[in-house]
């Protein structure tokens, strides 16, 4: 699926907001995502650490869950940062890809003017599927 610009938009301006309220003490490295859902809502997501750091929610999966949970599902998500754009994690990749492996995956920064639009099949290609036996 390509995104149209605007959608673009949409997603980098509520993963941006979304950023600011991130929860990250420990690591200093906030982060903001945004998936769009199926209907066309916005749904954002920040990160949540604990001082018990396995514990630590990434943005991405609690925007899939505010998705969820308002009854739509993901099919593009965006990730905002400080500095460099970086990628969902895999443990996130594989989370996103159970509702849509080749979804687009918007890349961009609060700091730095670059982002990127890919997509999670490059991402993640051979993403674990499971299949009754
Ligand atoms: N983090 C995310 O929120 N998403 C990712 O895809 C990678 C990492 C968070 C987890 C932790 O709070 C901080 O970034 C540093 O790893």
């Amino acid at each position: 699926m390509d995104l149209a610009k605007v959608t673009v938009e949409r997603l980098i301006e509520a993963a941006h907001q979304a950023q600011a309220q991130a929860y990250a003490p420990y690591s200093n490295f906030p982060v903001g995502a945004a998936v769009l859902g199926t209907d066309g809502r916005v749904f954002p997501g920040c990160n949540v650490e604990n001082s018990s750091f396995g514990l630590t929610v990434c943005a991405e999966r609690n925007a899939v869950a505010a998705a969820l949970v308002a009854g739509t599902r993901p099919t593009a998500v965006a990730v905002v940062v400080n500095g460099k754009p970086v990628p969902p994690c895999g443990a996130c990749r594989q989370v996103l890809a159970e509702f849509d492996p080749g979804m687009p995956v918007v890349l961009a920064s609060t700091t730095v003017r670059h982002q990127q639009v890919t997509s999670l099949d490059a991402l993640l290609p051979g993403a674990f599927r499971f299949e009754k036996p």
